[in-house]
């Protein structure tokens, strides 16, 4: 893909949190942008700056259905697939609907990508895929036995992509989500994610519960970090770069009281009162791994790509962003 070429790009799950914001970057840049979601777990809001931009077209629609999927990539040159159900708990609770979603709906595409003849496929994959696997920092090719539900249907996605490159010579890159957060990413619900649950938590003066002693560690990936790899899975013409996976992180590990500790910093800049909220510690979750930590060296030399964002850099955005959009 050339930027002042116009192509077409259907983003999947994109009325969530990171689907919202690579359609939003991509019709920045003057392309087509087809967005296909069911709003289980995404938001209008999230569409409210571009939905009326000519270039962007909503389908509501479900992957797990394959004629919404067929209908979604008429016409389009690349996908990136992001709708999935995430974390790790609500695979526990139920396994049933995040595999139909997360493996039957990611088949679809893959069916529909292949009929369709679109140029890339490139898709959401997860840090999950390293399960128990000890080694630090992570390494593409070292993987453990999964550790959740969830993680099996991310794993499931790799071993289906690679079949469709070798079988039918449908081009597919695997981008390997590392702790991602920022803007948009959705506060509410009993599957939020760690960062903008504390966020909010810490805007009403309520005490964030951290699983554990505080000494797990995260390689936290801000937004435009992952915006960058995306664009660079779909611009890319270097023949190794396709059928394989990437890292996508920042490449450094925070500790979750690392983390509330710059929450705290950043958040009492507009209200000093938070610097005083205190800190819960609950049991371990189940499923969590004590330590996350990428290598980016492959994506770094096959790609070209280059983090602008550390954890502390996006959070004082993300933090700014929050402030003005929740408080
Ligand atoms: N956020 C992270 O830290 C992280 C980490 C690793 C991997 N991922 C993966 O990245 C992708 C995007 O995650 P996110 O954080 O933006 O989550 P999100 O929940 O905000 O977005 C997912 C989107 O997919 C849509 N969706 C769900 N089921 C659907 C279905 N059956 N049909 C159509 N649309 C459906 C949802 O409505 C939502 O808009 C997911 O595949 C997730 O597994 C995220």
């Amino acid at each position: 893909m050339k930027t002042s070429t116009q192509n077409t790009i259907l983003i999947t799950g994109g009325a969530g949190f990171i689907g919202s914001n690579l359609c939003e970057y991509f019709l920045g840049l003057g392309h087509k942008v087809i967005c296909l979601d069911n709003f289980s777990t995404g938001h209008r809001h999230n569409l409210k700056d571009f939905i009326s931009n000519s270039n962007f077209k909503l389908i509501e629609g479900d992957i797990r259905n394959s004629s919404d999927c067929a209908l979604a990539v008429e016409g389009v040159d690349y996908v990136l697939h992001q709708a999935a159900l995430g974390s790790v708990p609500r695979s526990i609770n139920d396994p049933i609907t995040t595999n139909d979603v997360n493996v039957t709906g990611f088949l679809n595409m893959l069916v529909a990508c292949r009929d369709a003849k679109v140029k890339r496929f490139v898709y959401a994959a997860s840090s999950s895929t390293y399960g128990d696997s000890q080694g630090l920092p992570k390494v593409e090719d070292v993987i453990g036995k999964p550790l959740s539900p969830y993680a099996i249907t991310k794993y499931v996605n790799e071993l289906y992509a690679e079949i469709f490159s070798k079988t039918y010579g449908l081009e597919t890159i695997g981008l390997r989500y590392f702790n991602v957060f920022g803007r948009k990413q959705d506060p509410k619900g009993a599957y939020a994610a760690v960062i903008p649950k504390f966020v909010m938590q810490l805007m009403n003066y309520e005490s964030p519960v951290i699983n554990g002693d505080g000494n797990y560690s995260r390689d936290f990936t801000y937004i435009d970090n992952v915006i960058q790899m995306n664009e660079l899975a779909i611009t890319t013409q270097k023949p190794e770069a396709i059928n394989t996976v990437y890292n996508t992180a920042f490449g450094d590990r925070n500790t979750l009281n690392n983390l509330v500790e710059y929450l705290k910093k950043y958040l009492s800049e507009f209200d000093p009162k938070i610097a005083d909220v205190e800190i819960v510690y609950g049991a371990n979750r189940a499923g969590d791994i004590p330590h996350s930590l990428a290598s980016i060296e492959k994506a770094k030399t096959i790609l070209g790509y280059n983090p602008k964002y550390s954890l502390q850099e996006g959070l004082k955005v993300a933090v700014s962003w929050y402030w003005d959009n929740l408080k």
